[in-house]
C-alpha cells in the first residue's frame, strides 16, 4: 500500500498537528487552542506555537493526540449493502471489515450511501481527507447511473445550472447519457458530496435512480477492482490528489505558485540511471524530453 514517509517531520505547528492527526480542520484547531481545550506537555497551548510530534505530549480535553506513524491511502471498491461507518447499531455490514489487516485505523474519505457501489478512499491522512471532503477542493467524483426513464434534454442544463436541494443550490455538476448499454444509463460528474446527493438530483427531476456506482474520485479510477477488494494508492495518484487538495510540495527554487513536479533526474540520460529508467537506446518518451527540457533551460 501507499505508504508515505513517516508523518512525523522535527516540528509541526500544533494547528496542522492536530489537522493531521484528524481531529479538526486547521481552522477548528485554531477555536480549540483558544478556547484553551489543548495542552501542549500539560499546559495550555498557544495558538502559533510549533510541536515535536516525537518529544511533545499534546491533548485535546484530556485526551492525548497522536500522530499515526505511516500514512496509509487506499482506494476500495465498496460493494452495495455495506456502509461507510465503523459501526451501525443496526449490524449492517461496514467498509471497515474490507480493510486488510495491518491497516490500522483507517477513515473513509468522503461516504457513498448503503445501496451505491464504487469507489471509496480510505486512510489514516486526516488533513487531506478533510481537504478533500470541503466542496471548495473541487475535486470532481464520476458517476455511472442507471436511471428509470429518460430525461429530457434540458436535464443537463439542470446539472448544470444547479437543482435546489434543502434549500440550497447544488453546484455546477455534468450529466450526459452513456450510450451503448441497456438500460439507460448516464454519467454525471459532481464537485461536492452531500447526502445522497445523485438520487436527490435525478428524484427532483421526475427520475429515480436504479442504480448507482461511483466510478472516479479526481485522479483515481474505480478501473477494474472488483467488489470488496482494496488497492494502494500509485504514488502519481496521491501526487496528484494531495495537489488537488492543496497540499502539494510547494516547487523549489523560488516558484511561488504550482505544486512539484517529479523532479528531473540529475545523472545524465544513459549514466548512473537504473536500467528501468533508461536503457542505451531507448527512445525518449515525451516525458522525458520535458525533464531534458528543464534541465536545458536552467
Ligand atoms: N450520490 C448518491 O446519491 N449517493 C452516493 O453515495 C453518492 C452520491
Amino acid at each position: 500500500m501507499t505508504r508515505a514517509a513517516s508523518a512525523a517531520p522535527e516540528k509541526l505547528r500544533l494547528q496542522r498537528y492536530l489537522a493531521m492527526a484528524g481531529i479538526a480542520s486547521r481552522r477548528q484547531a485554531e477555536e480549540l487552542i483558544r478556547d484553551g481545550s489543548v495542552k501542549v506537555n500539560g499546559k495550555p497551548a498557544e495558538l502559533g506555537m510549533s510541536v515535536d510530534p516525537q518529544a511533545d505530549r499534546v491533548t485535546v480535553e484530556g485526551r492525548r493526540v497522536e500522530l499515526a506513524r505511516e500514512r496509509i491511502y487506499l482506494a476500495l471498491h465498496k460493494p452495495r449493502e455495506f456502509l461507510c461507518t465503523r459501526e451501525d447499531p443496526k449490524g449492517r455490514r461496514t467498509v471497515m471489515e474490507l480493510v486488510p489487516k495491518g491497516a490500522g485505523l483507517l477513515s473513509t474519505v468522503g461516504r457513498l450511501d448503503y445501496h451505491t457501489s464504487g469507489l471509496i478512499l480510505l486512510t489514516n491522512d486526516g488533513e487531506l481527507a478533510q481537504r478533500l471532503t470541503r466542496p471548495s477542493s473541487g475535486v470532481p467524483k464520476v458517476y455511472r447511473v442507471k436511471a428509470a426513464r429518460p430525461f429530457e434534454p434540458e436535464a443537463a442544463e439542470r446539472f448544470r445550472t444547479g437543482i435546489v436541494l434543502d434549500g440550497r443550490r447544488t453546484l455546477p455538476a455534468k450529466l450526459r447519457v452513456l450510450p451503448d448499454r441497456s438500460g439507460i444509463w448516464y454519467e454525471v460528474v459532481l464537485t461536492e458530496g452531500r447526502n445522497r446527493q445523485v438520487r436527490r438530483m435525478f428524484e427532483a427531476l421526475g427520475n429515480r435512480v436504479q442504480k448507482l456506482t461511483r466510478v472516479a474520485v479526481g485522479p483515481v479510477e474505480l478501473g477494474r477492482l472488483e467488489p470488496g477488494e482494496t488497492r494502494p494508492l500509485t504514488e502519481a495518484e496521491l501526487r496528484k490528489l494531495k495537489g488537488a487538495a492543496g497540499l502539494g510540495e510547494p516547487v523549489a527554487r523560488g516558484r511561488k505558485k504550482g505544486w512539484a513536479l517529479p523532479k528531473p533526474r540529475r545523472t545524465a540520460p544513459g549514466r548512473g540511471t537504473s536500467a528501468r529508467s533508461r536503457r542505451v537506446g531507448d527512445p525518449m518518451t515525451p516525458r522525458r524530453q520535458r525533464r531534458t527540457r528543464v534541465r536545458k533551460e536552467r
